[in-house]
């Protein structure tokens, strides 16, 4: 029953601590194929993602978010964006897509021997303001979040089991 893509999801976790070591180019980009896959309302896609490897903007990052100071220690940032102008599926559900390309991401990660972790940023418009500056983010693409990425420095258990009271069976 249990296969190696079922194994990947219970084994990710938030990794914080990183190893001094850069992520090669063609993960990189196997990762972002893998955010490309997620499914979107309407199939409207509304994602775009900065890659960040630049230890400048990255250190600027960690300054801006008060829960992301593993950003200044970690090789790789993509911030996850999305378009609500890009169509009127999009308008509603850009954050629900992006949510979803963001999950493939730690996902393709976890697969290709990397650690991550998911820093909000769309609800803390103190730091949206500040990726948007950093990054010259255009004003009307919003900020999801942030995928920090590295080699992981840190071991953590896999998750297992179901939470009591959380699963209901035909009705509530
Ligand atoms: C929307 C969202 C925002 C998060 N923001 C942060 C954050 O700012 N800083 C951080 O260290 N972890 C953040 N996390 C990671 C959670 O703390 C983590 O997923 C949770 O504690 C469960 O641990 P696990 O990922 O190892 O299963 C965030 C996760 C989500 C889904």
């Amino acid at each position: 029953m249990v296969n190696e893509t079922i194994r990947n999801i219970l084994a990710r976790r938030s990794i914080r601590r990183f190893h001094d070591k850069p992520v090669e180019e063609d993960k990189v980009k196997l990762i972002i194929e893998c955010a490309f896959a997620a499914p979107s309302a309407g199939n409207s896609r509304p994602a775009h993602f900065i890659v960040v490897d630049d230890k400048k903007l990255l250190s600027s990052l960690a300054k801006a978010h008060p829960f992301g100071k593993m950003l200044e220690r970690c090789p790789l940032a993509i911030v996850v964006c999305g378009d609500p102008t890009q169509s009127e599926q999009a308008s509603y559900y850009w954050e629900e897509d992006c949510s979803a390309a963001m999950e493939n991401i730690l996902l393709a990660a976890q697969a290709l021997d990397l650690g991550s972790v998911w820093l909000g940023v769309q609800h803390a418009p103190a730091v949206e303001l500040a990726v948007r500056e950093f990054l010259k983010i255009p004003p009307h693409i919003k900020v999801l979040g942030i995928a920090a990425l590295g080699y992981p420095a840190e071991n953590k258990d896999p998750h297992e089991g179901i939470l009591d009271g959380k699963v209901h069976l035909n009705q509530w």
